[in-house]
Protein backbone atom coordinates (compact mmCIF):
# COMPACT_ATOMS: atom_id res chain seq x y z
CA UNK A 1 0.00 0.00 0.00
CA UNK A 2 2.95 2.68 0.63
CA UNK A 3 3.94 2.49 -3.17
CA UNK A 4 0.06 4.27 -3.23
CA UNK A 5 1.19 7.37 -1.72
CA UNK A 6 4.55 7.57 -3.54
CA UNK A 7 3.19 6.87 -7.04
CA UNK A 8 -0.02 9.39 -6.39
CA UNK A 9 2.01 12.15 -4.50
CA UNK A 10 4.41 12.40 -8.22
CA UNK A 11 0.73 14.44 -9.49
CA UNK A 12 0.66 17.28 -7.19
CA UNK A 13 4.06 17.81 -7.75
CA UNK A 14 5.06 17.89 -11.38
CA UNK A 15 1.85 19.67 -12.02
CA UNK A 16 2.49 22.55 -9.14
CA UNK A 17 6.08 22.56 -10.85
CA UNK A 18 4.31 23.04 -14.49
CA UNK A 19 2.45 25.61 -12.94
CA UNK A 20 5.01 27.67 -11.89
CA UNK A 21 6.92 27.92 -15.20
CA UNK A 22 3.70 28.36 -16.76
CA UNK A 23 3.23 31.03 -14.85
CA UNK A 24 6.61 32.17 -15.34
CA UNK A 25 6.66 31.96 -19.11
CA UNK A 26 3.10 33.40 -19.01
CA UNK A 27 3.86 36.77 -17.24
CA UNK A 28 7.10 37.19 -19.11
CA UNK A 29 7.35 35.31 -22.56
CA UNK A 30 5.35 36.92 -25.62
CA UNK A 31 3.73 35.19 -28.22
CA UNK A 32 1.81 31.84 -28.63
CA UNK A 33 3.60 29.79 -26.07
CA UNK A 34 3.02 32.39 -23.32
CA UNK A 35 -0.83 32.72 -24.77
CA UNK A 36 -0.96 28.73 -24.54
CA UNK A 37 0.44 29.07 -20.54
CA UNK A 38 -2.10 31.52 -19.76
CA UNK A 39 -4.89 29.51 -21.21
CA UNK A 40 -3.57 25.96 -19.69
CA UNK A 41 -2.39 27.13 -16.52
CA UNK A 42 -6.34 26.96 -14.43
CA UNK A 43 -6.67 23.41 -16.14
CA UNK A 44 -2.75 22.74 -14.75
CA UNK A 45 -3.98 24.28 -11.07
CA UNK A 46 -7.05 22.16 -10.88
CA UNK A 47 -5.50 18.80 -11.91
CA UNK A 48 -2.37 20.06 -9.04
CA UNK A 49 -4.98 20.09 -6.62
CA UNK A 50 -6.80 17.34 -7.01
CA UNK A 51 -3.37 15.25 -7.29
CA UNK A 52 -2.67 16.90 -3.66
CA UNK A 53 -6.19 15.89 -2.53
CA UNK A 54 -5.21 12.05 -3.40
CA UNK A 55 -1.78 12.93 -1.71
CA UNK A 56 -3.20 14.33 1.59
CA UNK A 57 -5.87 10.92 1.78
CA UNK A 58 -3.71 8.38 0.76
CA UNK A 59 -0.88 9.58 3.47
CA UNK A 60 -3.57 9.58 6.09
CA UNK A 61 -5.13 5.58 4.58
CA UNK A 62 -1.60 4.05 4.14
CA UNK A 63 0.10 4.53 7.42
CA UNK A 64 -2.12 4.40 10.87
CA UNK A 65 -2.58 8.05 12.46
CA UNK A 66 -0.52 7.07 15.80
CA UNK A 67 2.51 6.32 13.73
CA UNK A 68 2.16 9.84 11.44
CA UNK A 69 1.77 12.13 14.68
CA UNK A 70 4.33 10.28 16.87
CA UNK A 71 7.40 11.21 14.54
CA UNK A 72 8.51 14.38 14.38
CA UNK A 73 9.78 14.26 10.75
CA UNK A 74 6.11 12.94 9.54
CA UNK A 75 5.07 15.84 11.44
CA UNK A 76 7.23 18.04 9.73
CA UNK A 77 6.24 16.53 6.26
CA UNK A 78 2.43 16.42 7.18
CA UNK A 79 2.77 20.79 8.02
CA UNK A 80 4.83 21.44 5.05
CA UNK A 81 2.26 19.32 2.71
CA UNK A 82 -0.92 21.44 4.43
CA UNK A 83 1.16 24.44 3.83
CA UNK A 84 1.83 23.97 0.03
CA UNK A 85 -1.89 22.87 -0.92
CA UNK A 86 -3.56 25.85 1.21
CA UNK A 87 -1.34 27.79 -0.41
CA UNK A 88 -1.60 26.76 -4.01
CA UNK A 89 -5.57 26.35 -3.01
CA UNK A 90 -5.25 30.16 -2.87
CA UNK A 91 -3.46 30.69 -6.01
CA UNK A 92 -6.07 27.85 -7.82
CA UNK A 93 -8.90 30.21 -6.49
CA UNK A 94 -7.29 33.55 -7.74
CA UNK A 95 -5.96 32.06 -10.76
CA UNK A 96 -9.66 30.58 -11.51
CA UNK A 97 -11.43 33.99 -10.91
CA UNK A 98 -9.24 36.27 -13.03
CA UNK A 99 -8.45 33.69 -15.93
CA UNK A 100 -6.67 35.11 -18.82
CA UNK A 101 -6.39 38.60 -16.83
CA UNK A 102 -4.20 36.34 -13.78
CA UNK A 103 -0.66 37.61 -15.28
CA UNK A 104 -1.34 40.71 -15.64
CA UNK A 105 0.17 43.72 -13.67
CA UNK A 106 0.94 43.85 -9.90
CA UNK A 107 -1.22 40.72 -9.58
CA UNK A 108 0.74 39.18 -11.75
CA UNK A 109 4.07 39.55 -9.76
CA UNK A 110 2.14 38.80 -6.53
CA UNK A 111 1.00 35.84 -8.14
CA UNK A 112 4.24 34.70 -9.24
CA UNK A 113 5.69 35.62 -5.64
CA UNK A 114 3.47 33.41 -3.89
CA UNK A 115 4.00 30.38 -6.50
CA UNK A 116 7.64 30.54 -5.74
CA UNK A 117 7.14 30.36 -2.13
CA UNK A 118 4.20 27.88 -2.47
CA UNK A 119 7.36 26.04 -4.55
CA UNK A 120 9.89 25.92 -1.50
CA UNK A 121 7.02 24.48 0.24
CA UNK A 122 6.25 21.59 -2.03
CA UNK A 123 10.12 20.72 -2.44
CA UNK A 124 10.64 20.91 1.20
CA UNK A 125 7.68 18.48 1.85
CA UNK A 126 9.00 16.50 -1.12
CA UNK A 127 12.47 16.27 0.66
CA UNK A 128 11.01 15.39 3.77
CA UNK A 129 9.19 12.67 2.26
CA UNK A 130 12.17 11.21 0.63
CA UNK A 131 13.95 11.20 3.75
CA UNK A 132 10.99 9.60 5.91
CA UNK A 133 11.61 6.79 2.57
CA UNK A 134 15.01 6.55 3.42
CA UNK A 135 16.39 8.64 0.59
CA UNK A 136 17.83 12.22 1.71
CA UNK A 137 18.51 14.19 -0.74
CA UNK A 138 21.01 17.55 -1.13
CA UNK A 139 17.99 19.66 -0.36
CA UNK A 140 17.04 18.37 3.14
CA UNK A 141 20.38 18.39 3.85
CA UNK A 142 20.61 22.00 2.89
CA UNK A 143 17.61 22.25 5.50
CA UNK A 144 20.06 21.02 8.30
CA UNK A 145 22.76 23.64 7.40
CA UNK A 146 20.38 26.73 7.22
CA UNK A 147 19.20 25.44 11.20
CA UNK A 148 16.40 23.71 10.54
CA UNK A 149 17.22 20.07 12.42
CA UNK A 150 14.30 18.13 10.44
CA UNK A 151 14.16 15.49 12.92
CA UNK A 152 12.60 17.57 15.80
CA UNK A 153 9.51 18.95 14.51
CA UNK A 154 9.16 22.53 12.85
CA UNK A 155 8.12 25.43 15.32
CA UNK A 156 6.22 28.79 14.85
CA UNK A 157 6.54 30.99 17.70
CA UNK A 158 2.53 32.10 18.74
CA UNK A 159 3.34 35.57 18.50
CA UNK A 160 4.16 34.80 14.32
CA UNK A 161 1.17 32.73 13.57
CA UNK A 162 -0.50 35.65 15.73
CA UNK A 163 0.87 38.38 12.78
CA UNK A 164 -0.19 35.81 10.38
CA UNK A 165 -3.91 36.10 11.30
CA UNK A 166 -3.50 39.96 11.65
CA UNK A 167 -2.04 40.11 8.26
CA UNK A 168 -4.53 37.84 6.80
CA UNK A 169 -7.46 39.67 8.20
CA UNK A 170 -6.07 43.38 6.85
CA UNK A 171 -5.51 41.80 3.73
CA UNK A 172 -9.28 40.67 3.50
CA UNK A 173 -10.11 44.43 4.75
CA UNK A 174 -8.42 45.97 2.09
CA UNK A 175 -9.67 43.85 -0.59
CA UNK A 176 -13.42 44.59 0.35
CA UNK A 177 -12.98 47.89 0.50
CA UNK A 178 -11.72 47.96 -2.56
CA UNK A 179 -14.22 46.02 -4.00
CA UNK A 180 -16.83 48.33 -2.17
CA UNK A 181 -15.00 51.07 -3.93
CA UNK A 182 -15.07 49.67 -7.05
CA UNK A 183 -18.41 48.86 -7.23
C1 LIG B 1 0.36 17.21 -0.76
C2 LIG B 1 0.54 16.20 0.09
C3 LIG B 1 1.77 15.30 0.11
C4 LIG B 1 2.86 15.25 -0.73
C5 LIG B 1 3.14 16.10 -1.97
C6 LIG B 1 3.73 14.19 -0.22
C7 LIG B 1 4.96 13.84 -0.79
C8 LIG B 1 5.70 12.73 -0.41
C9 LIG B 1 6.88 12.26 -1.08
C10 LIG B 1 7.50 12.89 -2.34
C11 LIG B 1 7.32 11.16 -0.43
C12 LIG B 1 8.54 10.32 -0.80
C13 LIG B 1 8.07 9.22 -1.72
C14 LIG B 1 9.19 8.48 -2.42
O1 LIG B 1 10.35 8.64 -2.07
O2 LIG B 1 8.87 7.72 -3.37
C15 LIG B 1 6.43 10.94 0.69
C16 LIG B 1 6.58 9.92 1.62
C17 LIG B 1 5.83 9.83 2.77
N1 LIG B 1 4.70 10.56 3.08
FE1 LIG B 1 3.91 12.07 1.99
N2 LIG B 1 3.15 13.65 0.90
C18 LIG B 1 1.98 14.30 1.14
C19 LIG B 1 1.09 14.05 2.19
C20 LIG B 1 1.32 13.16 3.22
C21 LIG B 1 0.46 12.97 4.36
C22 LIG B 1 -0.85 13.73 4.59
C23 LIG B 1 1.05 12.01 5.15
C24 LIG B 1 0.61 11.42 6.44
C25 LIG B 1 -0.39 11.82 7.18
C26 LIG B 1 2.26 11.58 4.51
C27 LIG B 1 3.14 10.63 4.99
C28 LIG B 1 4.25 10.15 4.33
C29 LIG B 1 5.13 9.10 4.83
C30 LIG B 1 4.99 8.37 6.17
C31 LIG B 1 6.12 8.90 3.85
C32 LIG B 1 7.29 7.92 3.93
C33 LIG B 1 6.99 6.67 3.17
C34 LIG B 1 7.93 5.53 3.44
O3 LIG B 1 8.48 5.42 4.53
O4 LIG B 1 8.13 4.71 2.54
N3 LIG B 1 2.40 12.31 3.33
N4 LIG B 1 5.43 11.89 0.66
Amino acid sequence: MTGMHHMLVHFPLAFWALALLMMLLGRFQQGALAQACRSGLPAVLVLAWLGAVAALVSGWLVWPAAANLHSPMTRNHLLMSLWATGLWTVITLLVWRAQHAALQGGQGLILIVLGLIGSALFAISGTLGGYLAGAPTQLSQLLGQLGWSVYGTFYLPDWSLMLLVVLGVGCAVLGMGGRARNA
